[in-house]
């Protein structure tokens, strides 16, 4: 599987660099939903669909007409079609979650130059030894590229909330003088904010400012766990975590050794769709890439 990811990755970089320009002005949101798209098939179905260079193949149209998961599919009795619906879903999760992420981070990179040097650092200590065939265990060591991940899924959660039903009733103690308790009944259905906990200045001190230093080591000692969720908790979380933050890490290995991220004239903040529980792009991420010189 790993190897997948990287050959993909390194695919993208193909294709960025035949761009015989010197700084390539990119609609990210859209490059990466074609690359998502190309992983997700090979990694998923084991088919080679080549989305990146062929912007109408009927894979990229087929995932961009059905956007993310919304609340509306209730499956009532399990028939092939919805085996086959349930695929379609998963599939579109993982193309839509992996190109928002990257999108998302991308664009924070190119507002935070200083972070940005500082993640090319490691990456560039990491590639001089291994070049472009990093393995597993030296991308999972790089530490900075971890931190850099978790503030990504910090402040962009892509699964904003989330639910629950009540087995046993609970009540929530007032925390300030002017609230009442809650009492949850069994079987109540209790949704919870994902984004809310990541942006709660209590748990997150300024939690708009994109900084990975929040999860150095030590500065996770102050931290509270329970409220860093983006991927959920417990037997119902997210089973493509793992998967998602291996990917997530060798996208950013492979962009980062070849690719400097810049604001440019078309650069906007981030617009979201209003419309779904997962965090999407409303539009384009356009960003600047310029070559990096490699010192000799
Ligand atoms: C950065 C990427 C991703 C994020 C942030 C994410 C986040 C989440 C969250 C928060 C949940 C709800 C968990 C809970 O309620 O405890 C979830 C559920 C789920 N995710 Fe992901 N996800 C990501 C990528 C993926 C990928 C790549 C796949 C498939 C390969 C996937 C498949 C699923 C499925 C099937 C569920 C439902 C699990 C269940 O109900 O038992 N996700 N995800």
């Amino acid at each position: 599987m790993y190897a997948v990811i990287c050959d993909s990755s390194k695919k993208l970089i193909t294709h960025l660099e035949n761009k015989n320009e010197d700084l390539i002005t990119v609609d990210m949101f859209e490059l990466l939903s074609r690359f998502s798209t190309d992983l997700m098939f090979a990694l998923i179905f084991g088919v080679e669909v080549n989305c990146l260079e062929n912007p109408n193949h009927e894979a990229y149209l087929m995932t961009k007409e059905a956007g993310s998961f919304g609340t509306e599919n209730i499956v009532k009795e399990i028939t092939n079609d919805d085996i086959t619906s349930n695929c379609i879903n998963i599939l579109n999760t993982a193309v839509h979650t992996g190109a928002n992420a990257v999108s998302f981070a991308l664009h924070e990179l190119a507002l935070n130059q200083n972070i940005q040097n500082k993640l090319r650092q490691e990456i560039q200590k990491t590639n001089e030894i291994y070049g472009d065939d990093i393995t597993y265990e030296a991308l999972m060591s790089m530490t900075y590229l971890h931190m850099f991940i978790l503030e990504v899924l910090r402040k962009w959660p892509l699964v904003v909330l989330s639910d629950r039903t009540c087995t046993i009733p609970y009540t929530i103690q007032p925390s300030k003088p002017d609230e009442k308790p809650v009492h949850i009944e069994k079987g109540t259905m209790v949704w919870f904010s994902i984004f809310g906990l990541h942006h709660d200045a209590q748990y997150y001190p300024e939690p708009e400012r994109f900084d990975p230093e929040r999860f150095s080591e030590e500065n996770k000692l102050n931290l509270n766990m329970n409220a860093f969720l983006p991927f959920g908790a417990g037997p119902r979380s997210c089973p493509g975590n793992k998967l998602s933050t291996v990917k997530l890490k060798t996208i950013f290995y492979y962009i980062l050794t070849h690719f400097e991220i810049v604001p440019v004239k078309e650069t906007k903040p981030i617009e979201l769709n209003r419309n779904c529980i997962t965090l999407l792009c409303e539009g384009q991420v356009w960003l600047g890439l310029k070559r990096v010189v490699k010192q000799k």
